[in-house]
């Protein structure tokens, strides 16, 4: 491990939310910059709405090097900033500011994030496969986005409020094959798909046990996934699990997301390694991996 130590040339970096007091991020994103031996520290800021415009402020004034934005800032963010990657512009929502000689440029690092971590985890090519999402919230419209660039036969999106996958389709037709539609096509879609990916809360603690799918609709041939975290092993990945389906869990998701900002801000390959201790340590699981096929590594 290099030297680290906090110094007048520390380069100051955070996370912003609402709350914020369960964010991982900090323990994540020290760990990886006393192990790449970088002089900067990342600290957790709980920011109310009526408080954003002044923490970017604060952002600017103190030089700070970049900050991640969780709920409920994404989308109020961007007018804020001086600048806007194409790729969060078309998802519409940032997690991940770099201050670039004192230009704040956003981006969006989840749907890439995610797909890093499915791909690593699982070992699958997603070119040419039938993903079914369920969902169609913010999460889903940044997977959508980094699914597309991935050549997918077909994405299906489907939602609780069929017009808001209706809706999601329509914004990102112009980058992948997408439709949307209601629940009632599930069991057909899931019949004819690869990949099957909950971005719902249906399933989060505290409402474990629950599942957004009938398990009967579930089928060997599918690779699962899941973007809650919390618990690790959902009902639907428990379920998949049984059913012989390859799983893969929300963890990753946010390890590779800090990755991919990390690498933004210091031009440094992410120690994704330590990265997965940190977090895991974090959450009283130390010693346990990623659930899913691979390892993550
Ligand atoms: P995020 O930004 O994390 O995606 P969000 O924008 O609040 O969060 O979206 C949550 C998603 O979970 C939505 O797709 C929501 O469906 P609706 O658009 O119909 O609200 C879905 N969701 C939440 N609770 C659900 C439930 N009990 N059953 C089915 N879908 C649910």
């Amino acid at each position: 491990m290099a030297q680290w130590h906090l110094d007048s040339q520390t380069v100051l970096y955070a996370v912003i939310g609402d709350p914020i007091v369960q964010s991982k991020s900090p323990v994540m994103m020290n760990r990886a910059f006393r192990d790449t031996g970088i002089n900067a520290a990342y600290a957790a800021f709980h920011v109310r709405p009526e408080g954003l415009q002044a923490a970017i402020a604060g952002m600017r004034a103190f030089g700070m090097g970049g900050m991640n934005v969780t709920i409920p800032h994404k989308q109020a963010v961007i007018p804020l900033l001086d600048e806007v990657d194409q790729s969060a512009a078309a998802i519409g929502a940032v997690n991940t500011i770099v201050n670039r000689n004192g230009r704040l440029i956003g981006y969006n690092t989840d749907g890439i994030g995610y797909v890093r971590s499915l791909k690593e985890e699982t070992g699958i090519d997603l070119s040419g496969k039938r993903i079914v999402i369920l969902g169609a919230g913010g999460g889903a419209r940044g997977l959508v986005y980094a699914l597309c660039r991935e050549r997918p036969a077909r994405i299906f999106v489907t939602n609780r409020t069929a017009e808001k996958a209706e809706q999601l389709a329509q914004d990102m037709s112009a980058f992948g094959p997408v439709e949307g539609g209601g629940m009632e096509h599930l069991p057909r879609r899931i019949a004819e798909a690869d990949v099957l990916i909950n971005t719902t809360s249906v399933g989060m603690a505290p409402q474990e046990g629950m599942s957004p799918v009938d398990a009967g609709w579930l089928h060997s041939g599918l690779v699962v996934s899941d973007i809650i975290y919390n618990p690790m092993e959902t009902a639907l990945l428990r379920d998949a699990k049984e059913k012989g389906c390859t799983v893969h869990g929300g963890l990753g998701m946010l390890i590779h997301q800090g990755a991919y900002a990390f690498e933004y801000w210091t031009g440094v390959a992410a120690p994704v390694q330590v990265m997965w201790e940190a977090v895991l340590e974090a959450m009283g699981l130390a010693g346990s991996g990623p659930v899913g096929g691979g390892t993550g590594r």
